[in-house]
């Protein structure tokens, strides 16, 4: 018998690490208590797991208070009221189809044999035998789109990199989560890290990449130790060499100083070149010239962590899972005001409002739900009317949205759209790099205009001016950062431009 209390910072930040103190203290010296990664299912954590005789058993939410209780109860206890029977039925887990995060809570995450008895490995074993070609045929083949957001095909990607004759290729892991309500590569660096360095490993022998590294933020601390602590465990196990003629791939963890901008890939490649993290144009795209000039794969974490599956099962088996050009899984990431907040990985296709009625639960504050932003801050609102929507890129794209990175935030009743909209152009003022003009001035424009609307000063005017602004921005904007902030802002006063005149109504 043992017993998992999740290590991750989710499950620490609601007392998980005093839980494991308690239960090494009262429990016998023949049951250990191992610091598993979190099954994402937030609302249950700290969620302990007794495993005996092959099964695992929850209970959760546990408190210090209830660790005495539930081991006085008789170990593991399926009457005591904190008991939620086999972990891998709990619905909201049970109903997911679990590809990258498929071991994340198994077991200690620095554990290598726990993690190749898991099937770890096995996606390597098989690219190692591979030509590198071959390797990026199966990706082409998988459909496997980037998960940062944008989209693009990590195969097509891969393949102007791979052509490229030269003595240096980087692959750079993007690490740098900076979307509102996004957890889900933090998730998986700190509950499941070798999955991550296995696809960074597969995707080097593709591109034949010479060095790796990730760019991960520095409000990740957890994740950063856990990460490289996983990198020094597969480099002293020589799972490093032989991925290509010259043996010399490794990784490095650099650490980003918390500029939201610094996401964007060639911001980041200048911050992982010493600059200030400012945007690059483009041409050239980094696949051609990238970190100091030379051919670069920038890849999101969960890109690079669905690579081992497809590797390990085909392209083909990839394919049969979500809809249309979207194909695969998505890890959707649950948050703001939702009864059950969840990590929740499941093909393309599902609807928005299954993810938040059937496994959300609905509303926390049990108060109707009125907004939900889809696709971090620069993501659209959309309303109840909406919520039938398809996860897929294209299903979005159809009704003015995008999936981005895959957060999901719900709000309820009480949200005021105008000053949400306020905030949209707020956050862009403080975070554009500054390099072109209709980001760096017009988000302050748009601030201030948007100030008077919510003051009701000439709102018909103002909210034209605001119209305005944003097609100037969506068209002029070098990057993402001004070229999508209009989106939430449109997307409120369409959807919701009750919000908008109330003060000149009032
Ligand atoms: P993009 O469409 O310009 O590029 C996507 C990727 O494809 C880039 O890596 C680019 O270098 C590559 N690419 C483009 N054409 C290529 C070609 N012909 N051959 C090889 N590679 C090619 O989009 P961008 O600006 O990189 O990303 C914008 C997206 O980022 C937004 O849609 C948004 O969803 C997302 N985003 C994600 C955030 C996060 O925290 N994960 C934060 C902010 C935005
Ligand atoms: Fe910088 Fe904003 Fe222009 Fe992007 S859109 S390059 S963040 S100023």
């Amino acid at each position: 018998q043992r017993v998992l209390v999740p290590g991750d910072s989710a499950a620490r930040s609601v007392g998980a690490d005093d839980v494991a103190a308690r239960l090494a203290d009262a429990l016998p010296t023949d049951t250990p208590v191992i610091r598993n990664g979190s099954r994402g299912l937030f609302w249950l954590e700290p969620l302990i797991e007794v495993e005996r005789n092959g099964e695992r058993l929850g209970f959760g939410p546990v408190t210090v208070e209830d660790v005495d209780d539930i081991i006085e109860a008789g170990f593991p206890a399926s009457g005591h009221p904190l008991a939620l029977g086999p972990v891998e039925k709990i619905p909201q887990l049970a109903d997911q189809q679990r590809l990258i995060f498929a071991r994340c809570g198994l077991d200690d995450p620095l554990d290598l044999a726990a993690y190749q008895a898991g099937g770890g490995l096995a996606g390597l074993s098989r690219a190692r035998a591979l030509a590198p070609g071959v390797i990026v045929e199966a990706v082409k083949t998988s459909g496997l789109r980037g998960r940062g957001g944008a989209g693009f095909p990590a195969g097509i990607k891969w393949e102007t990199a791979a052509k490229a004759t030269v003595d240096a290729t980087y692959l750079c892991c993007n690490a740098d989560e900076g979307d509102s309500g996004t957890y889900a590569d933090r998730l998986l660096m700190e509950g499941d890290p070798f999955t991550l360095i296995e696809g960074m490993c597969i995707a080097a022998r593709a591109i034949g990449a010479t060095r790796g590294l990730v760019y991960l933020r520095s409000e990740y601390p957890d994740a950063i130790r856990t990460l490289k602590a996983a990198i020094r465990i597969w480099r002293e196990a020589g799972l490093f060499q032989g991925l290509s003629d010259g043996d010399g791939f490794d990784i490095e963890v650099r650490t980003g100083a918390g500029a939201y901008i610094c996401g964007e890939e060639s911001s980041m490649l200048n911050s992982l070149e010493g600059k200030r993290g400012e945007v690059r144009a483009k041409p050239p795209i980094p696949a051609i010239s990238g970190l100091f000039g030379q051919p670069t794969i920038v890849n999101n974490v969960l890109t690079l962590a669905s690579v081992p599956w497809i590797l390990e099962h085909g392209g083909e088996a990839y394919r049969d899972f979500g809809t249309g050009r979207s194909r695969g899984t998505q890890a959707f990431q649950l948050a703001g005001d939702v009864k059950q907040g969840a990590l929740l990985e499941l093909a393309f296709g599902v609807s928005l409002r299954t993810l938040i009625e059937d496994f959300g639960g609905g509303t926390r504050s049990g108060r109707p739900l009125r907004a939900v932003q889809v696709g971090g801050p620069l993501g659209a609102y959309l309303a109840d009317a909406d919520l039938d929507v398809a996860m897929d890129y294209e299903a979005l794209a159809a009704i003015g949205a995008m999936l981005g990175h895959g957060g999901i935030v719900v709000f309820n009743d009480t949200v005021d759209m105008a000053r949400q909209a306020r905030f949209a152009m707020e956050f862009c003022a403080i975070e554009s790099c500054g390099k072109c003009t209709p980001c760096r001035v017009g988000a302050t424009r748009g601030r201030e205009t948007l100030d008077k609307i919510i003051a009701g000063e000439a709102v018909a005017d103002n909210l034209a001016l605001i119209e305005d602004l944003c097609e100037l921005m969506t068209d002029g904007s070098l990057c993402a950062m001004g070229g999508l902030t209009p989106m939430p802002v449109r997307s409120a006063i369409q959807r919701f431009p009750e919000d908008f005149t109330r003060q000149a109504a009032e």
